[in-house]
């Protein structure tokens, strides 16, 4: 009788998490000849499921297995004698082992227990156990191999599988302005919302959900600028008055992420914003976004008041306005709510 080998050729998932992977069949024939047949199978059991997931392997498993090698039912198979050329019916192996030798007319069939790193699901009469599938790409073992399972993989640490990909896929992060609504499991992605009404998130995370407003009446604080969907309410205590723009710089950091500037754009703020730094501005051509960033942000949290109040010139074009407009709403509400006639000048 011919002997099935299975092999799972790249060193790609078991389990659940079907990857795409290619497996080759080898049949053995009863003179020793070879059959080497290639296929796609998104399986790595060797299972009915298997078998029916792949209507090609399924028929060239009936013409070719005369007696099916693996069955669910029924326990015994049948074989020829060696020596007497009788038909016997033989025992089939339980599942974790494989036949070591078969059965004869005065001998039972011999099974033994699958070494370590391979396994056999179902009672069968394989020569060899199948060996266990190896996790991929961006996926860690949820259960290891034993001789009756092959292991069970899933998406690692923020990772989800992705059925359309067939991989594991980076959790979603929901930019700013949005929160996570529920967060990513190795199953599903990030599903993100909009912060609404009093919440708001100024990062983008693949974990952080909308954050409420601080509520600056809960300090004994004046609310000089509403929060938004991407930054904070921004509060004053009347009792220690700063100059608007010392209000508007907190929200620079947000302002900035928020508007998602692209590099060349931020690039150009920077060396807008230090005209005479001939060092930085050279320095500046070879930094990333966030770098970028944190030079605004340094510039920001240190630059006086005068020097914020002309950043909205110097952002131009939209940004520019809604940061002036953001400037002139704290300029208006800071005497309002702070009880003072005209102007700023508190102190
Ligand atoms: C996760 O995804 C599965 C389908 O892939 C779905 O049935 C389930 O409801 C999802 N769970 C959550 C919390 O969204
Ligand atoms: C986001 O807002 C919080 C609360 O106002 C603030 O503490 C934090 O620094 C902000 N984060 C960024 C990245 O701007
Ligand atoms: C506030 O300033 C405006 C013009 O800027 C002026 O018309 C008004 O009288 C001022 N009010 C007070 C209370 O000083």
């Amino acid at each position: 009788m011919g002997a099935f080998r299975f092999r799972n050729k790249q060193n790609t998932p078991c389990g659940h998490n079907r990857l795409p992977q290619r497996w080759s069949y080898k049949y053995w024939g009863e003179r020793g000849e070879r059959n080497i047949l290639e296929t796609d199978c998104s399986r790595s059991h060797i299972t009915f499921t298997m078998v029916y997931a792949c209507p090609v392997l399924l028929l060239l498993l009936l013409l070719w297995a005369r007696p099916s090698l693996l069955a669910a039912s029924p326990r015994t198979y049948e074989d020829t004698d060696r020596l007497t050329g009788e038909r016997v019916q033989c025992e089939r192996c339980p599942p974790g082992s494989f036949l070591r030798a078969g059965c004869s007319s005065e001998r039972r069939s011999e099974c033994a227990r699958c070494p370590e790193g391979s396994y056999t699901e179902m009672w069968n009469h394989i020569s060899k156990c199948l060996r266990c599938g190896a996790c991929g790409r961006n996926q860690v073992v949820k259960q290891a191999c034993t001789a009756e399972s092959d292991c069970q993989c899933e998406c690692k640490q923020g990772y989800y599988y992705e059925p359309d990909y067939d991989s594991c896929v980076r959790h979603r992060e929901c930019p700013v302005g949005q929160g996570a609504l529920t967060k990513g499991t190795p199953e599903n992605n990030t599903v993100c919302q909009i912060c609404s009404g009093s919440t708001f998130s100024n990062t983008s995370s693949a974990h952080q959900s909308c954050m409420e407003h601080k509520k600056c009446s809960d300090s004994g604080l004046k609310m000089v600028l509403r929060g938004s969907s991407w930054h904070d309410s921004v509060c004053a205590d009347c009792t220690q008055l700063k100059d608007a723009a010392d209000y508007l710089r907190e929200t620079i950091p947000d302002f900035v992420v928020y508007h998602n500037m692209n590099v060349k754009r931020l690039r150009r703020v920077v060396h807008r914003l230090f005209p005479e730094d001939l060092e930085k501005s050279r320095r500046t051509s070879g930094l990333s976004s966030s770098e970028l960033h944190a030079e605004i942000n340094a510039w920001a949290a240190s630059a006086t008041p005068a020097q914020i109040r002309q950043l909205p010139d110097l952002l131009k074009n939209r940004a520019g306005d809604w940061l002036k407009n953001m400037l002139d709403h704290i300029e208006t509400r800071l005497p309002e709510e702070c009880g003072l006639g005209n102007g700023t000048e508190g102190n």
